[in-house]
């Protein structure tokens, strides 16, 4: 008998098979029992006919729990009313193991109690849609990369310095020195850009957020392209290509899961080019506009950033921010010097900032300097001014945070939901 998947249960119609799984739901009327089997890539009902099988098999049936681990055997037959379109006539059935008390029963659970069953949780069609959804995303992004001759390369997880500010560091012993968790890998893929021209770098990023909100988690995961000789237009038009090449492949290939999650699909669907392009002035009149007294020079939070969306169905692109507000190793604008050659892409339906990126200060003597005014150690980034000092050109980029895009997409209200187990400043278990 053939070990199949569920996704793939149409190629066998008429024949038998084999099934291994979890039961995700039970019910029964007289001689039938049905058996809600999931394995991972599908739900499918089983039906359990007292004439068809054994009596033991038929009292097996019956006395299945919850999440138990079985084995089914039988033939597969359409059904018109399914969703999934088959169903299986069962002929065999065997126990792995039955569950006792699975805590999450069918009923609705407050999210307290099933942050702390996060292990069980996920076995939920709710949750298995969301991974499924975030693989695409992150499938995507490498696609997009690949095709367009940018090389991965890895940054170190470990480090010696701040690159994002020094009040969200998480700092460890390193041997008899002390080392950080990084905030993000921008400073190496410099390096590595000077190398090979164009790169991204994507991996788990570290932020010791003492703010409890939506959107923010305290390890999340970054994507992170940097481009030699790209300027802020080009860094724009990157962005859009890149943020409308995933979401394009999400609708192609995972829109049974964002039905399953009840995603307005027809939102996703106006993400076209062009994004519009404000600058932070303007974004500041937008939002003095809507009554909203952010004074110039202030900055944009969650809730302007909210403001800002609604204005627009697409994501918003915002550049040039006041220099003092942004990093030290942002170019300023060579038409004006209080303003940095900053990069904000909004998300649209109050989804909020999805990317953060720049033009970064390429000329050897400024770099330092501001390295300076930022009271940051000279020593630590010896080796980030070397690559002023070496061959130094107009490069930019930007970092994308996985778990904001995948919110956004899958239309999720609390980021806690787009990453197996998150991790926030009260939650660090399971
Ligand atoms: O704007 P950020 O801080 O930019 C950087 O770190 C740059 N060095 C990136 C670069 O230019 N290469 O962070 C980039 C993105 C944000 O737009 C947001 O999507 C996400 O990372 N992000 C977070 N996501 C979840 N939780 C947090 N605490 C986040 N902080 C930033
Ligand atoms: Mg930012």
């Amino acid at each position: 008998m053939a070990k199949v998947y569920i996704k793939d249960i149409g190629k066998y119609l008429g024949q038998d098979v084999s099934l291994s799984g979890w039961l995700y739901n039970k019910s029964s009327k007289g001689k039938l029992i049905f058996l809600q089997l999931r394995d991972g890539s599908g739900v499918i009902q089983c039906v359990v006919f007292k004439g068809d099988v054994s009596d033991e098999i038929f009292k097996l049936a019956d006395s299945l729990t919850q999440e138990s681990s079985i084995t089914v055997g039988g033939i597969v037959k359409e059904d018109k009313r399914s969703k999934l379109g088959y169903e299986i006539g069962v002929k065999n059935l065997s126990l792995i193991q039955l569950a006792k008390d699975y805590p999450i029963s069918p009923k609705e659970h407050g999210t307290a109690f099933l942050m702390e069953n996060r292990h069980l949780w996920l076995r939920s069609s709710r949750q298995a849609a969301i991974l499924k959804i975030r693989d695409e995303i992150i499938f995507a992004i490498r696609q997009y990369f690949r095709d367009n001759g940018f090389i991965l390369v890895d940054s170190p997880i470990l480090t010696p310095a701040a690159s994002e500010g020094t009040s969200t560091l998480f700092e460890t012993d390193y041997f008899d020195q002390r080392a950080y968790l990084s905030q993000s890998g921008q400073l190496y893929g410099e390096a590595a850009a000077m190398a090979l021209g164009k790169i991204y770098c994507f991996g788990p990023t570290f932020r010791a957020e003492k703010s409890k909100t939506r959107r923010h988690l305290t390890e999340f995961w970054m994507v992170e392209p940097e481009v030699a000789f790209n300027d802020i237009d080009d860094n724009m038009d990157l962005a859009e290509d890149f943020i409308c090449y995933i979401i394009e492949q999400v609708l192609k290939n995972r829109r049974a899961e964002l039905e399953v999650l009840e995603r307005d699909i027809s939102k996703l669907e106006n993400i076209k080019k062009p994004f519009p392009r404000i600058s932070y002035t303007q974004a500041i009149e937008i939002l003095n506009k809507k009554g909203n007294p952010t004074k110039w020079g202030g900055d944009i939070g969650g809730d302007e950033e909210t403001l800002i969306s609604e204005n627009f169905e697409r994501p918003v692109m915002i550049h040039r921010y006041p220099a003092a507000i942004k990093a030290f190793y942002m170019k300023r604008d060579p038409q004006d010097a209080k303003l940095a050659l900053a990069l904000d892409v909004i998300g649209p339906e109050g989804y909020g900032e999805i990317i953060g990126g720049s033009v970064r200060e390429e000329d050897y003597e400024t770099l330092l300097s501001r390295i300076k005014e930022s009271k940051l150690p000279i020593e630590a980034f010896d080796w980030y001014l070397d690559l002023r000092k070496y061959g130094t050109v107009p490069h930019a980029g930007f970092g994308m945070g996985i778990e904001r895009m995948v919110a956004w997409i899958c239309g999720l209200h609390h980021v806690r939901e787009t990453i197996a187990f998150p991790r926030m400043m009260d939650k660090i278990r399971p």
